[in-house]
């Protein structure tokens, strides 16, 4: 009995976090690999394109963030291993079928722009339109960068959510369906979504979650044909048009592409915008001897900088103190190795369950998503 114990407690201890972190990154490869081998068909493991190499080189499948959501719900694995952030593995288990377990190697990997919305503001902001009369032919539109409470909220109310790939589909969507947009929670994807598709700037109006009625106006709320919620993404608020002038100075001819989560005079300057697997396809298509500075993630520039190295295509980032995205970083190979050790153990570590009432709605958004065209 004793000896039962204490090998239980033994294989508790060789499986628990702390004895991977202080090892190596080098020494988690084969780990990682002879683990993912045992484990077979029953596991799949997602990689987003901000993942380190050290993390992606294991993926079954990379992409964007719409491309996973797709492949999310399309496998049959019974485990789905999300090398991302929080709000994407929470998108995998509401779009996942019953008895499919999905993991994120480290719960802290989080999104402090979908951190900027909180449900309960959202409601508050809802109710206070209502009370000006503006919601009965408005849409709640959510980024994909959002909890699975906030999609739930859109789902509900007739809305969807997107992702940047299919912003400008979901805006179309919404308007064939009423006469404004609510849009969570980055506001400079919805200003450029917006923009791009003629509405002008003094027709989107920021709603400030932390000011008193939003801090506006009744009249530019009623006057405005998208609303947008006060959020941002810190990594790409770095990137400044001043970069842009600096990259076209030093290398005449180079292109500039940025992520549509950059600022409004960024993505006014740059030659295209794109979510991240549009970005990796626009390098892939152009011709040799193309420069191209990125307004993304470091990790992603520095990995198509090193693939297209030997092609003859020059690549650089739009800012060169480097933009890191700390949440995505968090994804170590030790927490992967990790995870799927466990699994081999028959152990499921953080695993991301969305409530049951929630899934529901979150699950109306992202089907909407997913039937529109990217
Ligand atoms: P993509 O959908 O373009 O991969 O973007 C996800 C993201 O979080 C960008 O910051
Ligand atoms: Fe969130 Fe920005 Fe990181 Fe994307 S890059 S996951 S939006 S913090």
């Amino acid at each position: 009995m004793t000896l039962v114990l204490e090998e239980a407690q033994a294989a508790e201890s060789v499986c628990s976090l702390e004895n991977y972190l202080t090892l190596p990154d080098h020494t988690m490869d084969a780990r990682i690999a002879a683990a993912r081998q045992k484990l077979g068909a029953s596991t799949v493991i997602l990689g987003h394109h901000y993942q380190r190499d050290e993390v992606i080189r294991f993926a079954d499948f990379t992409g964007d963030s719409y491309k996973l959501s797709k492949a999310a719900a399309e496998t049959s694995a019974k485990y789905i291993l999300f090398c991302g952030v929080h709000f994407m593995a929470e998108s995998a288990d509401v779009l996942g079928q019953a008895g499919q377990e999905v993991i994120l190697p480290d719960l802290n990997a989080g999104c402090s722009m979908a951190d900027m919305a909180e449900i309960s503001q959202v409601e508050a902001c809802w109710e206070a339109l209502e009370a000006m009369g503006l919601t009965e032919d408005m849409i709640p539109l959510t980024y994909m960068n959002s909890t699975a409470a906030i999609k739930a909220f859109c789902g509900e109310r007739g809305g969807l959510v997107c992702t940047s790939s299919n912003a400008r589909a979901a805006f179309e969507w919404a308007f064939a369906r009423g006469k404004r947009i609510l849009f969570l929670p980055d506001q400079h994807l919805g200003r450029n979504t917006g923009y791009a598709m003629g509405i002008p700037l003094n027709e989107m109006t920021v709603w400030d979650p932390w000011a008193l009625q939003g801090g506006q106006t009744k009249a530019a709320f009623e006057s405005s044909r998208v609303i947008l919620w006060k959020g941002h993404c810190s990594v790409h608020q770095r990137f400044l048009p001043s970069h842009v002038d600096q990259v076209r100075a030093k290398y005449p001819g180079i292109q500039v592409i940025v992520h549509p989560e950059c600022r409004w005079e960024v993505c006014q300057k740059a030659d295209a915008l794109g979510s991240t697997e549009r970005l990796i396809k626009i390098v892939e298509d152009a011709p040799e001897g193309s420069m191209f500075a990125i307004g993304t993630e470091i990790h992603l520039v520095n990995r198509l900088a090193k693939r297209f190295a030997d092609k003859g295509k020059k690549i650089i980032t739009l800012d060169d103190t480097g933009c890191l995205c700390t949440t995505m970083y968090r994804i170590s190979p030790q927490h992967l190795a990790w995870a799927l050790e466990n699994l081999v153990e028959g152990r499921v570590v953080n695993q991301i369950k969305v409530r049951r009432n929630v899934k529901h709605w979150a699950r109306v958004a992202l089907d909407r998503m997913l039937e529109i065209k990217g």
